[in-house]
């Protein structure tokens, strides 16, 4: 089985600490697990039909996601309705996210990626860095979309 753990984190790293915790709980679980920062470059929609489940972390952005996962979506969106690409909805997935006090993104997030499947868990937020125990549930959301994916 295999999972994708999505997300961006550009000001301080702290979306990028909270997506590696979850990873360490899917692949805990006995996933094997891709992580990519949309940072780093465009995540490639087909890519993603071949995924069981995935995480999306985004930091929030003016009470909104960041606009690389927005893109993200916005494929889904063409390839599945008017490019015919299966496989990429009927998914279990999961969200985190990092904000600077605000953190209204949840709503964004859970309207947004609510295409690609059925959410697993309650979102899991970060104040600006995660500590111990946010990376703990973090962990503990990876786990429990790791039973959801089998
Ligand atoms: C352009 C921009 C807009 C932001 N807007 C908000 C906001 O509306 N509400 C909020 O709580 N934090 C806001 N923040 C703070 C970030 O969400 C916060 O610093 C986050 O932890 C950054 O995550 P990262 O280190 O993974 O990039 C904003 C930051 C940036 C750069």
């Amino acid at each position: 089985m295999k999972a994708l753990v999505l997300y961006h984190s550009e000001e301080f790293g702290n979306t990028a600490k909270m997506a590696e915790a979850v990873a360490e709980g899917l692949r805990e679980g006995g996933l094997e697990v891709d992580t990519h920062n949309t940072l780093d470059g465009h995540f490639p929609i087909n890519e993603f039909a071949g995924n069981d489940c995935a995480a999306f972390g985004s930091p929030d952005y003016y009470s909104y996601v960041a606009g690389a996962l927005k893109t993200f979506m916005d494929d889904h969106y063409i390839a599945r309705v008017r490019k015919g690409v299966k496989n990429l909805q009927g998914k279990p997935y999961a969200l985190f996210y990092s904000h600077g006090g605000g953190g209204r993104v949840v709503t964004a997030m859970t309207s947004l990626f609510k295409h690609v499947g059925t959410q697993v868990g309650e979102p899991v937020d970060s104040y600006l860095a995660p500590n111990a125990g946010v990376l703990e549930e973090c962990r503990a959301l990876g786990k429990e979309l790791t039973e959801a994916c089998k």
